[in-house]
């Protein structure tokens, strides 16, 4: 039994059931015991899973790139500064600063996080600031990058009867195995989502609610920059997500590279995730006021970003640098590796 679990059947003797969205929070971002809470874990070939980061610089000098266009835009003000959120261990930080002159801000609310960043960014010096919060973030030009953010946030999961949905919530037997039992929602925001999804789905069909993913990208909209902001991760738009093949959801547990739905097993020592739902997602940025300015896969999104590069490339044989870097736009376009399941989604934002 790992110490999640335990804390989980602790909470349970007190409690008949815990929200699937609250175990998902414990099980990730526990301070001792979660997957994401002692300090960045290793992401890449010895990791879990990759990532776009993981891949390589080349990422990082693509964002520098639309920083450099955002910029711009904006009449080159001075101060203009990069603002990245699930910054990890500070790869991503450290590619852009390396690629630009630009100052650079981490939203880091874990402390253990914060440190490993400060150690790896520390020849940056001043150019890089922290701050816990997206409340903490001063009125400046910026643009805002995050990577792989939202699917790691805690999600909700309900199930329909046929005739309503009910929520999966979480029960312990007495000898102390986790399982789902039906309830009903467990509150009006949640019954709220709900009432959007579709009803002409089979008995049984399965899928999450991502509150607090709509929650985060409401306060990104009310925080005070201004400038642009740049999403990447999986997901999908309304119909390919409530397709009827998906009755299981896509809420998913990875290990060394392995994924399965046995989600209530190994809590805290595996990643929990779950597809975006870009549609929402978009239209709750847009009701909090940004504007929609690129939705798109991830491989035509950079793979346009990193043309002005690949121009300048014509002609010449390519050294063994640029040959490492001309792979690592190969994984992050192609649509068998990074380019199809990876979106990214761009918006302009006036001041919160
Ligand atoms: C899947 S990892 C992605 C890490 C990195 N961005 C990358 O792409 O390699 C998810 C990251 O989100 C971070 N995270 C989750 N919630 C956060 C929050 N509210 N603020 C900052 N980081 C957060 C976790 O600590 C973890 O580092």
């Amino acid at each position: 039994m790992t110490p999640i679990h335990q804390i989980l059947l602790d909470r349970l003797a007190s409690f008949p059931c815990l929200t699937f969205a609250e175990v998902m929070e414990l099980a990730l971002y526990h301070p001792e015991h979660g997957y994401y809470g002692p300090g960045p874990r290793r992401i890449g070939r010895s990791g879990d899973f990759y990532t776009a980061v993981s891949v390589g610089p080349l990422y990082g000098r693509l964002l520098a790139t639309l920083a450099g266009q955002v910029c711009e835009e904006l009449g080159n003000p001075t101060g203009f500064t990069v603002i990245e959120q699930a910054a990890h261990d500070g790869q991503l930080a450290e590619d852009i600063l390396e690629a630009s002159a630009f100052d650079y801000l981490i939203v880091e609310p874990n402390p253990r996080y914060e440190a490993v960043q400060r150690e790896k960014l520390s020849r940056f010096g001043g150019r890089v600031r922290w701050v816990s919060s997206l409340t903490g973030v001063p009125d400046l030009p910026a643009l805002f990058v995050c990577n792989e953010l939202p699917d790691a946030m805690p999600v909700h999961l309900v199930r329909w009867n046929g005739e309503a949905w009910l929520e999966l919530q979480v029960v312990a037997d007495p000898a102390g195995a986790l399982s789902f039992a039906h309830g009903p929602l467990s509150s009006p925001e949640l019954a709220a989502e709900a009432a959007l999804l579709p009803r002409d789905l089979t008995d049984g069909y399965t899928t999450e609610i991502g509150l607090a993913a709509l929650d985060w990208m409401r306060e990104l909209a009310a925080s005070k920059f201004h400038g642009a902001v740049f999403i990447a991760d999986y997901g999908f738009d309304h119909d390919e997500l409530y397709a009827p093949e998906r009755s299981t959801g896509t809420l998913r547990r990875y290990h060394a590279h392995q994924a399965d739905d046995r989600v209530l097993e190994g809590l805290g020592e595996c990643d929990l995730t779950a597809h975006i739902h870009f549609t929402r997602l978009i239209e709750t940025a847009e009701a909090a006021g940004m504007k929609q300015r690129a939705y798109e896969h991830q491989g035509r999104y950079l793979g346009k970003l990193g043309l002005p590069w690949l121009a300048t490339l014509e002609g010449r044989a390519p050294d063994a640098a640029t040959q490492a870097l001309l792979r690592q736009y190969h994984s992050l376009t192609h649509p068998a590796f990074l380019g199809r399941s990876f979106r990214t989604v761009v918006f302009n934002k006036q001041p919160g």
